[in-house]
């Protein structure tokens, strides 16, 4: 019998840029309070790029950490998909910028925007790649420079978001040990209908700026927990795997609120759900990759666990993967 290639994760970096703001550093040029933004989103700080830093620097430095964790050569990776909402330009994809600068010159690469999911949309058109014979590996990055589009007058988006990147090398294997390695299962939706729930009030055809963040925050906030919770169980269902099967939540870090709901509904017990919305705040389709690197790099998650990525952002788009991460030890 011929086996499907699985898309198994391999390696993973992040990226943080130097500068921090804190919730006090907020304090002071709007009117907001450390312990609102605690109380209601989880957040205590955030990390902003520098003026010369632009989202492909971002990506890149999350990049080539991926790839030196994977043992693979710039020069050998097939496939870059880069899911960002803050590109350098309009055009060309941010994509093609970290290619050249990661030096990885015989792959391929294209932008994706999802928003927020953006990194369960490019991890899953990764996983289809490779499943379908197309390339044999594939960088996934999640790269943002929220804080560019932020209108700092509007303090009910201002404090929320954040920059960063994070980034996973996939690569197709076909021997039998596989067969529960890898990418298992994933699920991606979108509803148009409530595009105006999180957008940003600019774009080229639009009106030719990049606009500012807006949004309805406690509405999406009611489609978050719902929407989540419907992703997760649809992979569970996929893949034939329970809720206490799975070894870590690792989810889109938008607020601590959202994270705690969803634990809860899951019926997983707190010790297994990734944390970071307080150090990164909300980074969109960078928080994924970001989250998982930061656990595997303190010791929590290791080789040979299974992971469920679930995430929500603009459009709306919403999705989730269940993913054994690394490889067998084959003996
Ligand atoms: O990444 C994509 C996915 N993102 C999400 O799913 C985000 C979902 N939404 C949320 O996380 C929450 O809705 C927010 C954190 C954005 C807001 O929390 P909330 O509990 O829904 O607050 P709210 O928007 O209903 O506002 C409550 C109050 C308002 O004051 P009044 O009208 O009750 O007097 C706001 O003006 O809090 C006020 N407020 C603030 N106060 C201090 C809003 N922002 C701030 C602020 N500081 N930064």
């Amino acid at each position: 019998m011929t086996k499907m290639p699985r898309a198994l994760l391999t390696g993973v970096g992040s990226y943080l840029p130097k500068k921090i703001l804190t919730n006090h550093d907020l304090e002071k040029t709007m009117d907001t309070s450390d312990e609102w933004i605690r109380q209601r989103t989880g957040i205590v700080q955030r990390h902003v790029a520098a003026d010369d830093q632009l989202t492909s620097d971002l990506g890149v430095e999350a990049g080539q950490k991926a790839l030196t964790n994977a043992g693979i050569a710039a020069e050998d990776i097939n496939c870059i998909i880069v899911a960002t909402t803050t590109p350098d330009n309009t055009f060309p994809a941010t994509a093609a910028a970290i290619q050249t600068k990661l030096g990885a010159h015989h792959a391929f690469a294209f932008d994706v925007q999802a928003v927020c999911a953006g990194f369960v949309y490019a991890l899953d058109i990764g996983d289809a790649m490779i499943k379908s014979g197309k390339v044999k590996n594939a960088l996934i990055i999640g790269a943002e420079t929220f804080t560019r589009i932020l209108d700092w007058e509007d303090r009910g988006t201002a404090v929320l978001f954040g920059d960063g990147a994070g980034a996973v090398v996939l690569e197709a294997h076909t021997t039998a040990e596989e067969d529960d390695w890898g990418i298992l299962a994933s699920c991606l939706y979108t509803d148009g209908r409530f595009r105006d729930l999180l957008y940003v009030d600019g774009g080229t055809s639009f009106n030719g700026i990049a606009g500012h963040v807006r949004m309805k925050g406690n509405e999406l906030f009611r489609h978050a927990v719902e929407k989540l919770s419907m992703s997760l169980e649809n992979v569970m269902q996929a893949s034939g795997i329970k809720a206490e099967d799975i070894d870590w939540l690792v989810p889109h870090q938008a607020n601590i609120r959202i994270i705690d709901s969803m634990q809860k509904k899951m019926g997983m017990t707190a010790d297994k759900v990734v944390r970071t919305v307080a150090m990164h705040a909300n980074t969109s389709a960078a928080s994924i990759p970001l989250a998982l690197d930061t656990a595997i790099s303190d010791g929590r998650v290791k080789n040979g666990d299974l992971v469920a990525f679930e995430a929500i952002g603009g459009g709306l788009t919403w999705g989730a993967s269940l993913v054994r991460i690394g490889q067998p030890v084959i003996d």
